[in-house]
């Protein structure tokens, strides 16, 4: 095949600067969480602050956990509220157990919104504050306390990732606070964990995992490292998520799904997210649409608009499935893709689905235009150009 413009422009990045720092050891394998308390135990840690949310508890995997601690002769504490899309409120909560207890480790043990918020503790409990005061990038002047993540599902990747989402509970404004000093040192991949998801989550985070490869592999702030990141992730979440879906209980399907999920997070640690991330964020914080809904719901949108700059870069993407429907233009058959494994997993593939009433949409686009990840999408959008997708989505 001839390189094209882009394949060309692919390879210039070679030209520019760009850090690439994998900071945290990944322990992989099928029972791997009883090795959390030797872990902590062999870098001399003596007190760990469990945080997790209620499911976790009660799937029997914040005790494995436990039981690990015990077994080295840790001390430990339990913060049990982390919610979905965890709110200030909940690392309010959760700062008042850690004052309390005062460990000197953190440990994240559930799904996104349990790593998360035990990071948004790590940045108050050291630097003192509110969380807005983090909202950014390297806002944390003094050290931060060591973390270990250890993730219960497959999708958001924030074991290896410094971002923490935290959602503003007076505005809903969901923010990206970032610090490399809130990267977990140690995250525990253990697919076992991921066996006990309910399947809608099962569905969810994939989908949020999908659309990360996708969207990180265009950005405008990508690197040949973060696309090599965005490229294998998706090869593994092609061959296997749908396995997943139907089957459940397969342990090797489930660790190359997480194990996927996690390299996607390092290409967003690498390199952003785009406009699909923009466009889903107004519909969770307004219409409290999943994540991984709201993101798959407006992606093949994203994909089909971008493809005039970005086509090649999705056409490598296309060469790990197989799809025979789409049209000819370039991403036609990536967004179909996206939409078909949507409807597998049994998600909705447009926004009327959803409840959303066509009048809000030009509201949603002054939202979705205000959002962070919109900066690094690889061609630019205004109010006028998310509107359009949202119209094209509803
Ligand atoms: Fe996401």
């Amino acid at each position: 095949m001839a390189p094209s413009m882009e394949m060309r422009s692919s390879t210039q990045i070679f030209s520019g600067k760009f850090d690439f720092d994998l900071g945290t050891k990944v322990l992989f394998g099928a029972g791997r969480i009883d090795e959390l308390g030797d872990l902590a135990k062999r870098h001399g840690y003596r007190r760990a602050l469990i945080t997790s949310d209620p499911g976790i508890v009660k799937a029997g995997h914040v005790q494995r956990g436990v039981d690990s601690l015990k077994k080295a002769g840790l001390e430990f504490a339990l913060f049990e509220e982390a919610h979905e899309n965890p709110t200030t409120e909940d690392v309010a909560a959760g700062l008042e157990v850690a004052k309390d207890f005062q460990p000197d480790l953190l440990i994240g043990l559930g799904g996104g919104s349990s790593m998360d918020c035990a990071k948004g503790i790590n940045f108050l409990l050291t630097n003192g504050g509110q969380v807005q005061d983090y909202w950014g990038v390297g806002k944390a002047e003094k050290p931060m306390l060591p973390f270990i993540a250890v993730p219960t599902t497959a999708g958001t990747g924030s074991e290896l990732q410094s971002f923490a989402l935290i959602s503003d509970a007076k505005t809903h404004a969901k923010m990206a606070c970032g610090d490399k000093k809130a990267a977990a040192f140690c995250a525990i991949l253990d697919p076992s964990l991921t066996l006990t998801q309910p399947s809608s989550v099962t569905a969810l985070t994939g989908v949020d995992a999908i659309s990360h490869a996708v969207e990180t592999l265009v950005t405008t702030r990508r690197t040949p490292v973060s696309m090599m990141f965005s490229r294998q992730s998706f090869q593994w979440l092609a061959q296997s998520f749908h396995r997943v879906i139907s089957e459940p209980e397969n342990l090797e399907a489930r660790g190359c799904v997480q194990f996927a999920a996690s390299l996607a997070g390092l290409a967003i640690e690498n390199s952003m997210l785009g406009a699909a991330h923009a466009l889903a964020n107004p519909l969770t914080a307004n219409y409290d649409v999943p994540h991984g809904q709201a993101v798959g719901v407006m992606l093949p949108y994203v994909v089909r608009f971008n493809a005039r700059s970005v086509g090649a870069s999705y056409s490598e993407l296309e060469n790990f499935f197989s799809q025979d429907t789409g049209g000819p233009q370039p991403g036609d058959q990536l967004s179909a893709w996206i939409q078909q494994t949507l409807r597998e997993a049994g998600l909705v593939t447009r926004l009327h689905e959803l409840g959303i009433p066509a009048g809000r949409l030009p509201q949603l686009a002054v939202e979705a235009n205000q959002q962070w990840t919109k900066r690094f999408n690889p061609v630019e959008v205004g109010e006028s150009e998310l509107f359009s997708l949202y119209q094209e989505a509803f």
